[in-house]
């Protein structure tokens, strides 16, 4: 049975224009001139370059009549210096809208990019949520990994280098104008990330799902994606060429997306961007690592939650009690890293056992921790990290 909703909730939802299908990487180009560009700063990365989805995007461009400057200078994890870098090329090239032809790092890039290059100052300035006004540069983003949900969001995360850590930033106007979602781009990301990538979307539905600010808007959308990863990420796996699959990762990826920007997350990405801050380790990794431990943090308060979890994962639950499906839920959810290759210790991943301090410490400053269900103190986050050690 799904939980329903006080008759008090207030319930928001904000989304962009979403276009979502095979070969709708066709349709870049009339996404941007819709937003009135004619000379576009396109974010990609080197991989998907590779792949030639950035070249095919630039073709999409051309054919619309758009004029395209390419910027491909960033890493995982997206840096500060690295977005101050970008918006040089924005401004110096009089670009009018960006594009973002690749994975959650060249989604948040650009999503910086357009709040430096109309507001000014560095990045940092901006940390928490609602301190950036718009309207901001319009953005086209085209997803290619299948797990962020920042082409949809109102967030985006980067790491600040001097004290290396992440920088969430949150505002209304950091929704995109448009997302472009063409699930063959997935057919060419590597098995590694698509592990990553779809244990982040899962985080990102469980969480939203178990969210103080979740609502009866964003309740579909995360019990869909649950579904959804829950039903594609080892056929993706073992067929990495065959679009269905990856068609469902893509989908799921999305309604995730759809969930926790409305609905925002909790613990799991409250730690993990520190952690992640301070290694530079792949974010849905590190999610993937501590999100059965936070299920279990959680399940004190939202068994109830945890066994709509476990029902949408597809797991029978007609006969256990909450707290039975909320633990059938979590060992699931470690069954699925552990099948799809990854390790489950953060001390496997190199996390040092010193680090935890400061990992816990400043985890109650992001912006995630607020809607945890569960309230979270530094000794709890402490904790959670050292049984996730
Ligand atoms: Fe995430």
């Amino acid at each position: 049975m799904i939980s329903t909703n006080s008759p008090y909730t207030v319930a928001k939802f904000l989304v962009p224009d979403v276009i979502f299908g095979v070969g709708v990487l066709s349709e870049v180009g009339q996404a941007v001139r819709r937003q009135g560009g004619v000379h576009v700063l396109v974010v990609s990365d080197p991989r998907v370059a590779e792949a030639g989805w950035t070249a095919e995007a630039l073709g999409h461009l051309a054919a619309a009549g758009v004029s395209a400057e390419l910027w491909d200078e960033l890493t995982p994890n997206p840096k500060d210096h690295e977005v101050a870098a970008g918006c040089e090329v924005y401004a110096a090239s009089g670009c009018d809208v960006l594009v973002a032809v690749g994975g959650g790092s060249c989604i948040d890039s650009a999503k910086a990019i357009a709040v430096l290059a109309s507001r000014g100052g560095a990045i940092a300035d901006y940390a928490g949520v609602g301190k950036v006004g718009g309207p901001l540069p319009p953005t086209v983003m085209v997803p290619t990994t299948g797990g962020s949900g920042s082409d949809v969001s109102q967030f985006c995360v980067v790491t600040d280098t001097a004290r290396r850590m992440k920088t969430t930033i949150g505002a209304r106007a950091l929704v995109p104008d448009i997302s472009v979602t063409d699930p063959r781009t997935l057919t060419t990301v590597p098995h590694d990330i698509t592990a990553y990538t779809a244990m982040d979307a899962l985080s990102h539905a469980i969480e939203s799902y178990l969210s103080k600010a979740a609502s009866f808007l964003t309740d579909a959308h995360a019990l869909a994606a649950i579904r959804g990863v829950c039903e594609h990420l080892l056929p993706a796996l073992d067929h990495p060429g065959d679009v269905c699959p990856r068609d469902g990762l893509a989908g799921a990826s999305l309604q995730a997306g759809l969930a926790f920007t409305n609905a925002l997350l909790g613990a799991t990405h409250a730690i993990s961007h520190q952690i992640g801050g301070l290694t530079d380790l792949p974010h849905g990794l590190l999610n993937a690592i501590l999100l059965p431990h936070v299920m279990e943090f959680n399940a004190t308060v939202a068994a109830d939650r945890l066994a709509d979890v476990a029902g949408a994962m597809g797991l029978r639950t007609g006969l256990m009690t909450p707290p039975e499906a909320a633990d059938a839920a979590i060992q699931m959810v470690r069954s699925f890293a552990g099948k799809a290759g990854l390790p489950g210790t953060l001390r496997e991943v190199g996390v040092r056992l010193a680090d935890l301090d400061s990992v816990a410490r400043n985890a109650l400053g992001d912006a995630y921790i607020v809607t945890n269900p569960r309230p979270v103190s530094e000794a709890d986050a402490r904790a959670i990290c050292e049984l996730a050690w």
